[in-house]
């Protein structure tokens, strides 16, 4: 039987708990992995620059994985470049926004916290989802400028700081009108990396949201649907990691990427 392959794109190693998910709900994919660690972190970035260099970058990665189906496994990516990528490319994309509407479904006190990367927060993709599904709520956005790292950190080993981690969430814990914040949209690939000590670190106990399952569910959707390519040697193998620099890519990230099934690496120069 035809495998799908799968190509899974984030700017870093947060884009690991989608492609867990995806090799949950699709055991048998092919799965290639690629972090455009030369460009980490994305959350910085300004908008145009940023979109030219994801449909850059995704035209070099198509090239050399020939996927069936790609998964922007990234907010901040699939928020401002989605469009761009699917007008530039045949292949089917899958994307990740922020889950704001199952947010606003499951909230009880109508108070909601979105941690994004900066740059997640201040796109108007964010915005319009808050005011289609949630404008009976009210949503405290936060763009917290560090957590992206201290998430990989995390993976490399290094032990996380639970002060720093703690101002970095505390925005989105509120109390309003003698409700408080009791759902916490985790908008950025990386953080549900962090789930277990964001939630050691929270003033009270909230629901927190991670997309992964629902968007591994949409994957498995569109593979069907779509021809397969089939197989293919020169492609990368199942398992292989594509980073776009070598210098970001020390024994302590290619371990990582190991423990998480992506034991074999690439390093796909792109000059952007
Ligand atoms: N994992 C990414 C996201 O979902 C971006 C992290 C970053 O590069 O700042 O938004």
């Amino acid at each position: 039987m035809t495998k799908p392959r799968i190509l899974l794109f984030d700017s870093g190693m947060g884009g690991l708990t989608v492609a867990n998910a995806v090799a949950k709900q699709l055991p048998d994919a092919h799965l290639v992995y690629s972090a455009d660690n030369a460009g980490f972190p994305y959350g910085a970035w300004k908008e145009e620059a940023l979109r030219l260099r994801i449909v850059k970058v995704l035209g070099a990665l198509i090239a050399r994985v020939k996927p069936d189906v790609v998964v922007i496994a990234c907010n901040t990516a699939s928020t401002i470049a989605m469009a761009a990528l699917r007008d530039a490319y045949q292949v089917p994309f899958v994307g990740t926004v922020p889950a704001i509407k199952p947010a606003a479904a499951q909230t009880k006190s109508g108070i909601i916290g979105v941690l994004a990367t900066p740059g997640t927060v201040n796109r108007e993709y964010t915005h319009s989802l808050i005011h289609t599904y949630a404008f009976h709520c009210k949503v405290f956005l936060h763009g917290a400028p560090r957590l992206a790292e201290i998430a990989e950190q995390k993976l490399r080993g290094h032990a996380v700081d639970m002060a720093e981690l703690k101002d970095e969430v505390a925005p989105v814990f509120r109390k309003r009108d003698g409700g408080r914040t009791d759902v916490v949209v985790l908008g950025c690939t990386h953080y549900p990396l962090l789930t277990d000590e964001i939630n050691e670190v929270a003033p009270w106990p909230v629901i927190y949201i991670d997309p992964s399952p629902a968007i591994a569910r949409r994957v498995a959707d569109v593979a069907e649907e779509t021809v397969l390519k089939g197989q293919n040697h020169d492609v990368p193998a199942h398992g292989t990691v594509i980073l776009t620099s070598a210098r970001a890519g020390g024994s302590e990230t290619l371990t990582a990427y190991g423990t998480m099934g992506f034991p074999r690496h690439e390093v796909l120069e792109i000059g952007v």
